[in-house]
This record gives C-alpha cells, structure tokens and sequence, in this order.
C-alpha cells in the first residue's frame, strides 16, 4: 500500500462545499469547490437542505482525487470543518426532518427571551460563555418546537452542518467541541454538554451526540461512503471544528498572543486563551477551540469585506477592487471627515442587534467616489477596532502577533489602514485555503504526523509578509473612532423604527 502520506480537510460553507487535499508537511496537493446555494422562504430566514452539502462534498472530494492523481489509501485521515450553529435535525433512521436553519438565520427573537429566562441571563453567559443569540443552534431548536411541532416530534438526532457530513462520512453521530460550543446548549469549561441548560430547555438530552477534541478520531469512512466518494473505507475521521476554529489553526493562532483576524464577508477578531474566560457582559463569543485545553473569544462583525461588496456593486458601478484602492489611497486619513457605520446587514459585535444598519455619517459636497471608499474601508477597520478593544480589555494576556487573512487582507491599502486604525503591525501568512487547511492540519496530528496542534502549526504555517502601523495616522485615526463610537447608541433608534416600518 502506498505511503498514508496526505491529508483531506473538509469545509461545508455557506456558500461551497470544498475538499482540499494537503501532504503532511503541509503543501497544497488540490482543492476543489462546489457552490451551495441559500434559501430564504420568508424574511429573517436562511436555510440549507443538508442532501446539497453531501452531494457537494462527494463531487468536490471526487474532484480532488481525480486532479491530484493522489492514491486513496495514501489519504491518512480527514479532518471537517464548517459554517457554524446550523440545526440538523435527524429521525431515528438518520433521515432529515426539514432543512437545516442555518447560522445567519434571524427567526428566533423570541426564543432569545425565552432561553435568558430560562436559564437566567447571568447564568446563561456564565455557563455557556455567551448570551443568547438568534444565529445559535438552542433558538432554533424551541423555534422548531414552537411551529413545527410534528417535526419535534419525530426528532431523535441534532447535529451541525460538518457532523451531518460526519454521519454520512461514517455513520457516526458526533460532534467536535469547538463546533459544540457554538450550540448554547454546553458547558464551556467542562466543554461537553450542559446537563443543567439542556434541562432547563426541555431538550430531550439523548439527541445530543457524544463530543470530541479537533484532532481525535471520531469514526471512519463506511463502505457506502467509500463507494459514493471514492475514498478508501476505513480512512480514520477527525473531530475538526468550526469554521472560525479550524480558520484559526489554518493560520497558527493555536496559542494565547497570537491574534487572527479574517476579513471576509463578515470580519472576525479571534483569540486564544489559555482557559475558558467569559466577557461578563456576553459582547464576546466564547467557545471552545479546535485545539485541546484551550478556548478563544471571537468578535464577529456581519459586514466586512461584504461592506466593500455592497459598496462596489450598488454605489461604484461594480468597479475593480484595485481601482478602488487606488482612488481611496489618495484621499487623506479620514476621508474628510467622512465616517461609514458597516452594520448593513446587523451586527454582532459589540452590538448584537439584527436591526442595525449601514450608514454614511458626515457627508458634504467636496466628498468625491474616492473619499466614499475610503470611509468604507476605514468603517470596517474601526469595526474590527471594537472587537479588538474588547478582546484586549478581557484579561486574556498581552497580544504579541496579529495574522490577517480573507479576500480583503490581500488589499495593501486596506491592511494599513487597519494596521494604522488598530496601531499594531498585521502579518500575513502563506495559505489561502481557510477553514478547510485547518481542518487538514487537524487531521495530520490526528493521524499522528505531530504531537499537537501548536507543534503541527509551528512547523507549517509561515508568515510572509507584515504591515506596519503609521504613528501619526494612529493618533488621528483614535479621534475619528471616537465618533464613530458614539454613532451607533446615537442611531440605534432610528435603526428600530425604520424597521419596524419596514416589516409592518
Ligand atoms: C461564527 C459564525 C460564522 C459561521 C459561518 O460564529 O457564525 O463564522 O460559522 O461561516
């Protein structure tokens, strides 16, 4: 048999479901991608049937294995990962119940209030790390009790987007602790499920599938898997994690210092932490980590490099990103005194408030298109400034590196500008792949190619390049952020009532 001497990370996003195939000393072999696409049966709404990420995944892994030539017995082990807080709800045959509702779904409001009485909202960040929001998986699933009760009924299995690829996988009901921690349904210390907010929300305990570390073997390929995938039955399966937690082991933030920070279309301020630390007001995530003992704390803005998205496609006529870039290098720090708030599609941190909104705050005649966007990319940095802020003030310890990553990092002017916004150097690192090459690294401890995740990421992941920060436009910046602070309490009324119109 040849050499087991390859890696298969596995990333069922919102938008692809993407297999990717590493060596062990960690080089891309070949990726491939198969577009998802979202439902939204009704305002608020976002859902995925989980037959499209599977039959996504065997054409993706198919596809992997075709281009690389790359022997399926030579594949050690697969690692998962995936868009997060989705329900998967499954009857006692393992068939789905309706569509899975995803993470940027907005239905569950009420259910909200209904876990913080529950529980108590203290409580309920204590043991959980996070207060109640509508994207988690606990909503969901009193929502699904609430209206749609024959399905309750007939539920025997919950499971998340990547673990219902693991049970086809494998046959195995299970689920990683990272991807668990997004639930709000566990313990984050203990890091299993909470037995006292399981009962607390009349979820019936034995849906919930046993849990496991990111590198841990958690089942292997079955032989209906083998024969639908290609892949060779008996290939071990690693716990993985969610798609923040496997990102940031794509990019070694494996250890408390070393922040990550994506921007993508949404943007996300990750930290490691050496224990399971809980911002007291919940404004932070706090989940679990993909690598064993440790935690992190997460900001997630909603719009990001979707900001500039929206920007380029409604307001700049769907021009280049480079040519944007290059008009908004030219206008001053500041824009002019043109401030933009990203909130275009809700926020999370540090406002969880799904009807908050985007706005051009400050504008006058001599405002150009270039001044426009450059206030985008400076709104989006000040954004991430929130998190990070809050993710410094949360007792985590000193940051020694921050590593950017996602579409937007590959903009110059952008990393600058959140260099000169946060007033810390950013570091880039080789890799472009994302959630799915954490998840390979993952699984090439898991195979045993590396004592831990920390050691596999000193090993692999190499930093490339670094932006460092302007002194004088880090002072002027801090002026134009305390504005921008007081925008959005200012607003949020506005925010409110323009909704309430809307829907009414
Ligand atoms: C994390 C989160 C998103 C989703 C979708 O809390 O909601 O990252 O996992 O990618």
């Amino acid at each position: 048999m040849a050499d087991r001497t390859f890696l298969l990370g596995i990333d069922v996003s919102t938008t692809g479901a993407k297999a990717l195939l590493i060596a062990a000393t960690g080089e891309v072999v070949a990726s491939a991608s198969t577009p998802l696409t979202v439902s939204t049966p009704h305002p608020l709404w976002s859902e995925q049937a989980p037959a499209d990420w599977w039959d996504g995944i065997v054409t993706s892994i198919r596809r992997v294995l075709a281009e690389s030539g790359v022997e399926t017995g030579a594949i050690a082990a697969i690692g998962l990962t995936g868009q997060m807080h989705g329900l998967v709800l499954l009857d006692e045959n393992g068939e789905v119940l309706r569509p899975a509702i995803l993470w940027n779904d907005q239905r569950t409001g009420a259910q909200c209030d209904e876990i913080r009485e529950r529980v108590g909202r203290e409580r309920l960040i204590r043991i959980t790390g996070n207060d109640a929001l509508t994207g988690f998986t606990a909503p969901k699933v009193l929502w699904v009790r609430e209206h749609e009760p024959d399905v309750y009924a007939r539920a025997r299995h919950l499971l998340l987007p990547k673990d219902y690829i693991r049970f086809r996988l494998t046959g195995e009901y299970a689920l990683d602790r990272a991807g668990g921690s997004g639930t709000l349904l566990f313990d984050l210390g203990r890091r299993d499920w909470s037995e006292e907010v399981v009962e607390a929300l009349e979820i019936p305990r034995e849906w919930l599938p046993p849990t496991h570390e990111g590198p841990q073997v958690t089942g292997r390929v079955s032989a209906e898997a083998a024969e639908a995938t290609g892949l060779l039955a008996g290939t071990p399966v690693v716990g993985g994690g969610g798609d923040q937690a496997a990102g940031a082991v794509g990019v070694g933030a494996v250890v408390p210092g070393i922040i990550s920070l994506v921007l993508g279309t949404s943007g996300v301020v990750f930290a490691t932490t050496a224990g399971p630390l809980v911002e007291p007001e919940g404004r932070l995530h706090a989940f679990c980590h993909a690598v064993p003992g440790r935690w992190h704390f997460m900001g997630v803005m909603l719009s990001a490099a979707g900001s500039l998205r929206w920007y380029r496609d409604a307001v700049a006529g769907g021009a280049d990103y480079r040519a944007l870039d290059e008009e908004a290098a030219a206008v001053e720090p500041g824009s002019e005194g043109l401030l933009f708030l990203p909130y275009l599609t809700g926020e999370r941190t540090p406002h969880p408030d799904p009807l908050a909104r985007g706005a051009f705050v400050g504008l006058t005649v001599r405002h150009e298109r270039a001044h426009l966007t450059r206030a985008v990319l400076e709104g989006v940095a000040f954004g991430l400034k929130d998190s990070f802020e809050l993710i410094q003030g949360s007792g985590m310890g000193p940051v020694r590196e921050v590593r950017v990553s996602g579409g937007g990092a590959q903009s110059p002017l952008w990393r600058q500008i959140i260099a000169d916004v946060l007033g810390t150097e950013l570091r880039t690192v080789a890799t472009t792949e994302g959630a799915a090459y954490g998840a390979a690294i993952l699984a090439a401890v898991g195979a045993g190619f590396y004592e831990s995740v920390p050691a596999a990421c000193e090993r692999i992941v190499a930093v490339t390049g670094r932006t460092v920060p302007l002194r004088q436009n880090y002072e002027l910046y801090k002026g134009f952020y305390e504005i921008y602070r007081e925008l959005y309490p200012a607003l949020a009324p506005a925010f409110r009532r323009l909704g309430e119109m809307e829907v009414g």
